[in-house]
Parts: structure tokens; sequence; C-alpha cells
């Protein structure tokens, strides 16, 4: 951990003090791109309002990644651990948080395995995690280290469209369309889903707060290279996505999770 923290530091040298900064509403502008673009600041302050006052419990991030999501967890006040299994990733995280002046702990475990005390979290986030991992074993380890009454919310991809799955499958990576991720992970499809509700029978919703779709297309397909037609399919996800109905159908889903008191 000691050569990769060195890595960090570096790492956050080279950043300004306006890049390395993270705001309580999980603003960074390293993934400013990223996050307007999927629209993920309304997705996390979705996620924390189903999480409630973060001030003085303790949270834990799972898959941390470079750390902003915990960091803004930290400036909500909130005692915060997090974990992933990258070092390198955990190392630019602890840079990331030195430089935003907030104490976290991190620590490289997988999520299958971790080695935290039994029920010593009040609320779990993570983003984009649960569809990296073995999900029956994540589930025991969420319901092991949740105090009775705690909660977990995780944003995550999401498998529903056929439309949207088949393109992946079949035009990412190819007629010069560019594919992201890795063969182990995919979105969470419903039956990923059932395995989360069979470890938390009756505790488990799911919410489709935005519609992510038409701005796949515009990303993926016709690579942001019109302005006008970036603003109008951005417009049709606002517009459809007024549906409750047409959000299932999106790339994103919210996932809360409560454990029994
Ligand atoms: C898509 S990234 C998301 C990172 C971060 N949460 C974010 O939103 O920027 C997924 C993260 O999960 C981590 N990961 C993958 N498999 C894992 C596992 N079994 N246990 C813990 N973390 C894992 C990866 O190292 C990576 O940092």
């Amino acid at each position: 951990m000691v050569e990769s923290s060195l890595v960090a530091t570096e790492t956050h040298n080279a950043l300004t003090a306006s890049e390395s900064l993270v705001r309580d509403d999980g603003s960074y502008a390293p993934y400013e791109y990223w996050m307007s673009l999927w629209g993920l600041r309304e997705l996390y302050a979705y996620g924390l309002d189903l999480l409630g006052d973060l001030y003085g419990r303790d949270v834990l991030d799972c898959g941390c990644g470079r750390g902003h999501v915990s960091v803004m967890l930290a400036k909500r006040g909130a005692r915060v651990t997090a974990f992933d299994t990258s070092e390198g990733e955990l190392a630019t995280a602890e840079g990331l948080a030195r430089a935003n002046g907030v104490q976290i702990k991190f620590i490289c475990e997988p999520f299958e395995e971790l080695s935290l005390q039994d029920e010593s979290f009040d609320l779990l986030f993570g983003t984009f995690v649960l569809h990296h991992v073995d999900l029956a074993r994540a589930c025991q380890q969420i319901k092991r280290v949740l105090k009775p009454g705690g909660r977990a919310v995780f944003v995550e991809n999401s498998a529903l469209n056929p439309l949207l799955m088949a393109a992946r499958t079949h035009i990412c990576g190819r007629f010069g369309v560019a594919r992201y991720g890795d063969d182990h992970e995919h979105p969470l499809t419903p039956s990923d889903i059932a395995v989360i509700r069979e470890a938390f029978p009756n505790a488990c919703h799911v919410h489709f707060p935005s519609l992510l779709l038409f701005r796949l297309l515009d990303f993926y397909v016709f690579k942001r290279r019109s302005p006008l037609l970036t603003a109008l399919l951005a417009k049709l996800d606002g517009v459809i996505g007024q549906i409750p109905t047409a959000r299932r159908y999106g790339y994103l889903q919210v996932i809360h999770i409560g454990k029994s008191a």
C-alpha cells in the first residue's frame, strides 16, 4: 500500500486544487463528463435522499473505485469506510480523501469476503459495483455488516431493456461503436434482482428515478458530434422520462435494501 500511496500523491499533485475538490453533491471535475452525460449527480441525490441524514452515521462505500463517492459521503458528515479490490484505485482514493481534508478508512477486500465486523454499519452505499460481484455472497455480507434496521442503496445499471441489451451484445465493439467494461460484468438482470430479493424478502425496492436511453444513442452512435442533436436527445430522455413506466427501460436503476430491525 505504501508504494501505491506514493503514486496517488503524485497523481493528486498533478491535479490542481480545484480538480481534486469533491463537493458534497458528488461533483468532481475529472468525472464531470461522465456524471453529466449519465445524469449521475441526480442519481446520487436520489440515493442520498433514500439513505437520509448521514451525519455521524457509520457508512460503508462498496466498491469505491477512485473514491469521489466516499469523499462525498464524508463531506456529508458520515464516518466512512470504503473498500475495493483494486489497490491502484484505492491509492488514488486515499489521495483524493487527503486532498479534500476528510478521514476515510480504505480497505482492499472483495465484497464477497469482507473482514468487517458484524452489524457495524448504519448505511451502505455503492455505485456500479453490484454488477461486478457474486450477488448471493455479497448480499450475505450486506446482511451481516448492516446494523439491525440499517439500509443499503446501490446505483446500478439495468438489463431490463431488451433493445439496449441487444445493442450491447451485437453493436458495441463493432461498426466503430466503442465498448466499455469487461466480459466479467453485465448489467443487472431481473434474475440478479431476484437474488437480492431472495436475500431481503419484502425489503428490496427498485427505483427508476430517471431515463438514460437516448443520451446513450447520442454517445455511442452519434458520438456527440452535433450539439443540437445532443440537446435534442437529452430533451427526449427528459420528456419521455416523465412517464414512470418508460423510465424502467432506461439503463440505470437504484436499489434500496433494508435489514429488519
Ligand atoms: C465501475 S467501478 C465503480 C467505482 C466507483 N464506485 C464509482 O462509481 O466510480 C467498479 C469498482 O468495483 C470494484 N470491484 C470489482 N469487483 C469487486 C469485488 N468483488 N469486490 C469489491 N470491489 C470490486 C472495481 O475494482 C471497481 O473499482
